[in-house]
């Protein structure tokens, strides 16, 4: 783990599209670290409300309450609930997906095949874990999660050796499950066996395109008109949702797409503008210094006084929600 917990990505870029003056609230969606917020605190003498999803940043938001008395709180709820927990209307949302570092590195929640623990992966406190989903899925829905969310080739072998697995008792740890991967489809080249199913389970656990998408539309119906809405993706899946729906709200992309047929009115006025430069990436020199950029790009709109667009656009891939699996306990 480097001295510094995390590390906030595209930061310098986050700050200019934002243009952080006095008298504006800003919502950062992804709390994490809280490099953000303590970034906008102290450029300008504006109100920050921070949201997260997991409990355990709640150490790092009381010292900005403290630090910076009046203009900082923290409310813990998923991001795609902003628009009904009873916030102001606000002049920013900034979103930067994903897990944190400090998440990866504790091995008791789960994220990491590097790190032994528990097969948990949730963000949250609540809902179910990566454990019951290795344990209760189909082979069907164990592969099309592996194969849409992580991209992963041999997702049809693994899925088939995890329920084979299985026979033997459930799987319950970071190990065994990175075993299971490992000595199914072997080690080439410098990316571990297990890295893309890790991804899968990640975002499936957290349904986390459906929260970017939602948070999306979230963030249109509490931002003022002017308001910025920015966000920090770091793969395909994730960038090509943000592409789509600030390209449909700007009104460029009434035809639909592969992941959004033709089903959303075109007379809506459009409910955001975009910049000339639609997508920013990091800096040579951040990339140097913190690798794990690399994948980012930034988007950015500016919402209009049109009204919110209706949220039925279907911008996400067909694969199982979270929400949607019988469960059992
Ligand atoms: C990449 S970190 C953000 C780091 C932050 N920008 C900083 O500079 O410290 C992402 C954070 O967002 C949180 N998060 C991810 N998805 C979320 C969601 N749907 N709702 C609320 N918080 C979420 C994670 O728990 C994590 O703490």
């Amino acid at each position: 783990m480097s001295a510094r917990p995390h590390y906030p990505v595209m930061l310098p870029e986050v700050l200019a599209a934002l243009g952080a003056t006095g008298a504006e609230t800003y919502v950062d969606g992804t709390f994490g670290y809280g490099g953000y917020s303590e970034a906008f605190l102290s450029a300008a003498d504006c109100g920050v409300i921070g949201l997260d999803r997991d409990p355990s940043v709640a150490a790092r938001a009381a010292q900005l309450t403290s630090q910076y008395e009046g203009r900082f709180r923290l409310i813990e709820t998923p991001f795609s609930e902003m628009d009904q927990i009873d916030l102001p209307a606000v002049d920013a949302v900034v979103l930067d997906i994903g897990v944190s570092s400090m998440q990866l590195d504790q091995a008791e929640r789960g994220f990491s095949f590097m790190r032994s623990g528990p097969l948990d992966m949730r963000m949250g406190s609540t809902g179910p874990t990566a454990a019951m989903a290795v344990n209760q899925l189909g082979h069907g829905e164990l592969a099309i999660i592996f194969k849409m969310y992580g991209e992963e080739r041999q997702a049809g072998r693994i899925a088939a050796a995890i329920l084979r697995a299985r026979e033997q008792g459930d799987l319950v740890t970071t190990e065994a499950l990175a075993g299971v991967i490992e000595n199914t489809i072997g080690r080439t080249g410098k990316t571990h066996p297990a890295t893309r199913v890790f991804q899968a389970l990640r975002i499936f656990i957290n349904d986390e395109l459906g929260e970017l998408y939602e948070g999306l539309c979230a963030a249109e119906r509490i931002l003022k008109p002017g308001g910025r809405l920015i966000v920090v993706t770091f793969h395909s899946l994730e960038d090509r949702i943000v592409k789509s729906f600030f390209r449909r709200r700007a009104g460029e992309m009434p035809g639909g797409s592969r992941y959004a047929p033709q089903i959303m009115s075109t007379d809506n006025a459009a409910s955001f503008n975009l910049p000339k430069r639609s997508v920013v990436k990091p800096s040579a020199t951040e990339i140097a210094e913190n690798p794990r950029s690399r994948s980012a790009k930034l988007r950015c709109g500016i919402r209009t006084d049109a009204a919110p667009m209706s949220a039925n656009d279907q911008l996400l891939p067909k694969v199982p929600r979270v929400h949607n699996v019988k469960w059992a306990a």
